[in-house]
């Protein structure tokens, strides 16, 4: 079967499209920001007569501050990933009303963490500023050589629910109930957003089953989160991942799985020849994966004993 154009995609899936959008308007809650900022802790910056901030006043560990900074400079680069999604999508019919609405509640989540973040003194907001200031200029990367539509689709299905593990695990790692509370609203919203590109993805699938898992073995070998150009990116996601926010089994086990396995890429049988070299792409990745994920937790572990034992020297 040929492929589609960009045109016959937007067309051919518009049904669906319009069906999920109705779905998620009907069952995605409203909920406010400021219901869950704990105001009463707030007090005035030096530029209006109180103090500036201070590390002491910070009640979360360096890991969670990391992993608060990392999620919200996600969240504050929403402009670069609208222009994305317009681009590969279009402002069109109920496509422009999707990529209005997920861009009004994906701004609610850059909201409400800057509110707890100032609020609460968790961290530097100087430095969150300039790292905000820093990160949206740049943007995100410029999307692969030939992405469109589809992969599109793939990308954020997969990116909706890596967010989603990564905003729960900071949570928990916050030990904060008020900012676990918080992260859950969040994931919640996250995992909507993960179903709907899902669904729109196992349309695509059946629609053009070759060209749209071609699509996502592309995506799925080539995967990163998208703060790659955040101020101190790869130091940070190492910090993530040695301590169990985001690491490489959770994006195996917890998001590439779950979403190969609710497109049934390995069940399906109507690929052509092109198709299943694409499978068996995907398959032989996800098996190294594996092998990758296992070594990196043996190492893992070694360098957390040998932390340990240091400490237990010291004390
Ligand atoms: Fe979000
Ligand atoms: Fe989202």
């Amino acid at each position: 079967m040929r492929n589609l154009d960009h045109t016959e995609l937007l067309t051919e899936l518009e049904a669906t499209m319009a069906v999920n959008l109705d779905r998620h308007l009907s069952i995605a809650k409203e909920w406010h920001p400021h219901d869950y900022i704990p105001w009463d802790e707030g007090r005035n910056f030096a530029a209006m007569g109180g103090d500036d901030w201070d590390e002491s006043q910070s009640g979360l560990s360096d890991l969670a501050r990391t992993a608060m900074i990392t999620n919200l400079l996600t969240e504050d680069n929403l402009p670069s990933y609208h222009r994305g999604l317009a681009d590969n999508f279009s402002l069109d019919g109920a496509w422009g009303t999707w990529v209005g609405r997920w861009t009004a509640e994906e701004n609610r989540h850059g909201i409400v963490m800057r509110d707890y973040l100032v609020v609460t003194r968790a961290v530097d907001p100087v430095e969150l500023e300039r790292a905000r200031m820093q990160h949206m200029t740049t943007g995100v990367d410029a999307p692969m050589d030939g992405a469109n539509f589809l992969h599109s689709v793939a990308y954020v299905t997969l990116q909706e629910l890596a967010t989603r593990v990564s905003h729960r695990n900071t949570g928990h790692a916050c030990g904060d109930p008020v900012a676990d509370r918080m992260l859950a609203r969040i994931a919640a919203d996250e995992n909507l957003h993960m179903i709907f590109y899902g669904n729109l993805g196992e349309a695509a699938l059946d629609l053009t089953p070759d060209q749209t898992v071609r699509a996502i073995a592309d995506v799925v070998t080539d995967f990163a989160m998208p703060g790659l150009n955040m101020p101190n990116f790869r130091k940070n996601a190492m910090s993530l991942a040695k301590h169990g926010i985001y690491d490489l089994r959770q994006h195996l086990d917890e998001v590439l799985m779950p979403v190969l396995r609710k497109w049934r890429i390995f069940e399906r049988n109507d690929f052509g020849p092109d198709g299943e070299r694409d499978r068996d792409r995907l398959a032989a990745f996800v098996e190294q994966l594996g092998v990758k994920a296992t070594k990196f937790e043996q190492s893992r572990d070694r360098l957390l004993a040998r932390e340990s034992a240091r400490a237990e020297m010291v004390s």
